[in-house]
């Protein structure tokens, strides 16, 4: 078993490159550069420099998972786009953001809806995984083998994941999946079997919130799956929407694409707190007076501009994506988390369910107060503006000159001087209605 997992993983990125090679053509410089990380000792016999052209274009991407399950899905997912109407009605929604966006808070939406299978952050293990040499076809080739991933996940080939999975699995049964809890999908029956009587076996303690749950056998998550009327996935690791294509194209996928977004001035403050690390640059400016080096800012640059173009895709609605993308700001959510969760439903074709509703009414309340101006809005509302408080001028300043393509597109106006930035009256959102965001 353990043999043929590692030839899985081998056969995996031999087929990935492969892949790569079809479609643009840059094997020849990403070859040598593609690396494997396993951070355990399980694999320091492996001798983990692949070369790419050992293999043959008919490997198949995912060894070992054309499951006679999978034949069922590909049934159940209707007939091919030009009958545009599915009557079995399967629907696929991915909810496609960037850390610190509020995306696990909008998951929630879909999460909470029990005819959907939802899958929190997958291409984390896929992440941790992967990885290839500074200067190498980086963001390209990552793209291409979340994209596969993604495609497979959809389908509920969860095998798909298993090859990234650490330790290993055993008989299709995993120790660790990275914020299982998380997916209400995962933790509920039948996927929730009884623990082990035993003390858990692993480091972890149960990662179920609401019920005590074995290991994750990922054949019953499957089966879950397939059983759901819907499947929903949110990841930050998709970055770009022309990578998935080949997913609305997939007669058997039904997909529709939320693009969550954010004030960039207020994804940097918030990232600045979750992650103090890797923003330090940006720290010790707001603290120190030290200026970031180019490298920083043109990182931000990168990100917004990532954004941007995906975005600006999407609304552009060329024929393969038309009415399958969905601009969303988070600061429209929070403000009316109701009515939005309302839209982004009619949007993926999905109905709504009184439980969503229930979750979103509980975890926006309204306050009681008498003060009726506030009546519609939502307690979320008062919390989505604290960075314009703690956000130094200077730093909104240089967000707003680097990411002011993007935030024009995404209707985040400009703040002038300090006075306006701190100003909570004055608001910072362009009416969306011009914007043709939702
Ligand atoms: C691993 O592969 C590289 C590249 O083919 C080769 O240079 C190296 O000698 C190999 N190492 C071992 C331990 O086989
Ligand atoms: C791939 O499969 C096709 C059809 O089965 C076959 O004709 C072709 O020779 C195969 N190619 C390789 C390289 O094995
Ligand atoms: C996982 O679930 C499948 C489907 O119910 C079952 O056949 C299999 O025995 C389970 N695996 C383990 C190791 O319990
Ligand atoms: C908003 O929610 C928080 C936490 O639930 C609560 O402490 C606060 O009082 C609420 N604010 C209003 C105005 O209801
Ligand atoms: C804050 O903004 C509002 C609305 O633009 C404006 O009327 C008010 O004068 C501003 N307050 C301060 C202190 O600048």
């Amino acid at each position: 078993m353990r043999m043929r997992s590692k030839y899985a993983i081998i056969l995996f990125f031999v087929a990935a490159l492969v892949i790569i090679e079809k479609e643009n053509n840059i094997i020849s410089r990403v070859s040598d550069k593609l690396i494997l990380k396993f951070p355990q000792g399980e694999f320091a016999g492996l001798n983990n420099t692949i070369s790419a052209r050992a293999l043959t274009e008919n490997d198949s991407l995912l060894t070992g998972t054309s499951s006679s399950l999978l034949n069922c899905a590909s049934s159940q997912a209707g007939p091919k786009r030009e009958d545009s109407k599915e009557p079995t009605g399967r629907k696929h929604l991915i909810l496609m953001a960037t850390t610190r966006t509020g995306s696990s808070f909008v998951g929630e939406f879909f999460n909470q809806n029990s005819n959907i299978f939802y899958l929190f952050e997958p291409l984390w293990h896929v992440e941790r995984t992967v990885t290839f040499e500074p200067k190498g076809a980086n963001a390209v080739a990552t793209s291409i083998v979340y994209r596969d991933v993604v495609q497979r996940l959809m389908l509920c080939d969860m095998y798909a994941l298993e090859n990234f999975l650490l330790p290993l699995p055993i008989q299709h049964v995993t120790a660790f999946l990275f914020r299982r809890g998380s997916s209400k999908s995962l933790c509920e029956k039948p996927v929730c079997t009884p623990p082990p009587r035993t003390k858990y076996p692993w480091h972890e303690r149960f990662p179920c919130r609401l019920h005590r749950c074995g290991l994750l056998n990922m054949t019953l998550a499957m089966h879950a799956c397939l059983q759901k009327q819907h499947v929903a996935m949110k990841t930050v690791r998709l970055r770009q929407l022309d990578f998935l294509r080949p997913l609305m194209e997939d007669f058997r996928i039904n997909l529709k694409v939320i693009q969550l977004v954010r004030d960039p001035r207020a994804v940097l403050a918030s990232r600045m707190v979750a992650f103090p690390s890797k923003y330090e640059a940006w720290k010790k400016w707001a603290n120190q007076g030290v200026v970031p080096d180019d490298e920083e800012v043109g990182k931000l640059r990168g990100n917004c501009e990532n954004l941007r173009t995906s975005a600006q895709l999407g609304l552009s609605q060329p024929a393969w994506l038309k009415d399958r993308f969905m601009l969303m700001r988070y600061e429209d959510v929070a403000l009316e988390p109701m009515k939005k969760a309302y839209e982004m439903y009619r949007f993926a074709g999905i109905p709504i369910t009184p439980e969503v509703k229930m979750w979103i009414y509980t975890n926006t309340q309204t306050s009681q107060g008498s003060d009726n101006l506030y009546s519609t809005r939502k307690n979320s509302s008062e919390q989505f503006e604290k960075w314009r408080l703690a956000l130094p001028f200077k730093i909104a300043q240089v967000v707003q000159t680097v990411c002011g393509p993007a935030m024009k597109l995404f209707g985040y106006k400009l703040a002038k001087d300090a006075e306006t930035l701190a100003n909570r009256s004055a608001s910072l959102l362009e009416d969306r209605g011009s914007l043709g965001i939702a």
